[in-house]
């Protein structure tokens, strides 16, 4: 076996001695098997930063998030099924490869879910996209459906559920429950967030022990208002107005 080569100093990921190394905020742990935490790397990490930054303003937030967006979208497929396939190259070898098998769909939860249809869109092309809105019912306090359009053959499709904070889960469950109703099965539903509290995901993953879950990061908790902490903030005022 070949010797590894010496780590080069000041190159790569090694390039600082571990007592350097900078440290940051921790995804917290959850026990759920269904939910998929991207991986902590530098990149994402430093991304999350700025879209946290109370003082990034929309131009950044906007470019950032989308980023996170793409990295959420890309895992996000990889829970699809694939069936192998082979290809032959332009120089006449073959390449055992793979193809995705399935039709999928978006479902983004209106309107903060919107920011998050084009990322699906740049990594599938011609993707259908359905809308669900739901807001909290001013006499009972609870999420009530105003309205949806979904695919017409939805329930033969996979779906990515959209909505980028996973703070209760309210509105997810909802949007879950109408897309059971209308056929789909609970484990041909990817719910992908930006950001999730410990809450939402326990709320989510008792209700639905078979949907899958892809976030970037799991928060410590929810304050008193039911937003994330630490959170960023309105994600859909930092995307659309502010
Ligand atoms: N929705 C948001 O935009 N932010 C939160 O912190 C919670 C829900």
């Amino acid at each position: 076996e070949k010797p590894k080569p010496a780590p080069v100093q000041g190159v790569g990921p090694d390039y600082r001695s571990e007592s350097q190394k900078p440290t940051a905020t921790v995804s917290t742990d959850v026990d759920f098997e269904t939910v998929t935490v991207l991986p902590q790397t530098p990149q994402l990490i430093a991304l999350l930063s700025m879209i946290r930054d109370r003082n990034t303003e929309r131009g950044d937030f906007i470019f950032y998030s989308n980023r996170i967006i793409r990295l959420l979208v890309e895992e996000g497929l990889n829970h699809l099924p694939t069936v192998e396939h082979t290809v032959t190259t332009p120089v006449g070898s073959k390449y055992d490869g793979l193809s995705f098998q399935g039709k999928i769909c978006g479902v983004s939860i209106m309107r903060a879910g919107e920011a998050m249809e084009q990322g699906l869109r740049d990594c599938c092309r011609s993707v259908r996209i359905g809308k669900i809105l739901i807001q909290r019912d001013e006499e009972t306090a609870q999420p009530k459906l105003f309205y949806d359009k979904l695919p017409e053959d939805i329930a033969q499709r996979w779906v990515l559920l959209l909505d980028p904070m996973f703070a209760t889960g309210g509105s997810a469950i909802m949007a879950v429950q109408v897309l059971i109703s209308r056929g789909v099965p609970e484990d041909h539903i990817l719910f992908i967030n930006l950001i999730a509290s410990p809450e939402g995901i326990k709320n989510f993953a008792t209700k639905f022990p078979k949907l899958r879950v892809v976030t970037a990061f799991i928060d410590q908790g929810l304050d008193e208002k039911n937003y994330i902490i630490p959170g960023l903030g309105d994600f859909g005022d930092r995307y659309y107005t502010m």
